[in-house]
């Protein structure tokens, strides 16, 4: 595996991958790699000759206040585990933007509740990141985690409106035993913050058992959620439509289960689909 700190380097690798006919695979991260994002590179690997994955914790995303400053780094297990799950480059630039970086992308509406509400500006850092990252890495496809729900929606939008040629794939969320969906931040937790944010899982389960029971209305749901989650606040426990992210008040087709809260200090997010027929 080689490891590629320039941008400009990055890109002379990707032209001269693409002008020997390889197929690019791509795993855009922000580093202190989990199972989860090796789930990203094991879906991407078989889909690709080539495959690269980018650790850069991209400061646009972060809102003031926000933990970009404490973002947790672990640059070497991040290198091993990349090799030993068949990346051919690790892109780890220390800053991606050249100065007087101008531009920004925006995805209207779907970057407007959820995550959009609570944390303005966050989906135009990533869209602007991403297709920043698209530019040097010029990937055939990219591997997003459904983990990130809205995130995942939210680029698939905008490689679609601006016509990018990139096949986006979801990858599906990735649990520990216990069902605390992976995610870097469940490293801020203290034991005791982890047995709580256990409910949001059970919250989200909750739900998806009460739709599998027959429950269509999205309040009834929600108020099935909410009563298993034991958290510090709560941004948002909702229903929304699993492929434009609508929100939903009678579940008539393929649903999603959502959720953002608190423990301590931490935000983490989850979800899951609901019904039967959920994709
Ligand atoms: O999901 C993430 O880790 C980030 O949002 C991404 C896609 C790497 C953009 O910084």
């Amino acid at each position: 595996m080689q490891t590629i700190t320039d941008p400009a380097a990055m890109r002379a690798w990707a032209r001269a991958r693409r002008a020997e006919g390889r197929r690019i695979g791509f795993v855009p991260t922000m580093g202190y790699l989990h199972r989860g994002h090796t789930s990203l590179m094991d879906l991407a690997r078989p889909r690709c000759d080539a495959l690269v994955v980018s650790i850069y914790v991209n400061p646009l995303q972060f809102g003031p206040g926000e933990d970009l400053d404490r973002y947790p780094r672990d640059p070497e297990g991040d290198a091993r585990k990349c090799a030993e799950h068949g990346a051919d480059v690790l892109f780890m630039p220390p800053d991606l933007y050249a100065p007087g970086h101008a531009t920004t992308v925006h995805v209207a509406g779907l970057t407007e509740g959820l995550c959009g509400a609570h944390r303005p500006g966050h989906f135009d850092g990533v869209t602007t990141v991403v297709a920043r990252l698209f530019g040097l890495v010029k990937p055939h496809l990219a591997v997003f985690g459904e983990k990130d729900y809205q995130q995942l929606a939210t680029v698939r939008r905008m490689v679609e409106d601006l016509a990018m040629d990139v096949e986006v794939v979801g990858a599906p969320l990735v649990r520990d035993a216990d069902g605390l969906a992976l995610s870097s931040r469940n490293a801020y937790l203290s034991p005791a913050e982890r047995a709580r944010a256990l409910s949001l899982s059970r919250a989200l389960r909750a739900m998806r058992e009460a739709a599998e029971a027959g429950e269509r209305e999205a309040a009834a749901l929600v108020a099935a959620g909410r009563a298993r989650l034991d958290v510090d606040r709560l941004d948002y426990l909702e229903v929304r439509d699993a492929r434009d992210l609508r929100p939903v008040e009678v579940i008539e087709a393929p649903a999603r289960a959502l959720v953002a809260a608190w423990i301590g200090r931490t935000r983490l997010i989850d979800n899951m689909p609901l019904g039967p027929t959920a994709p």
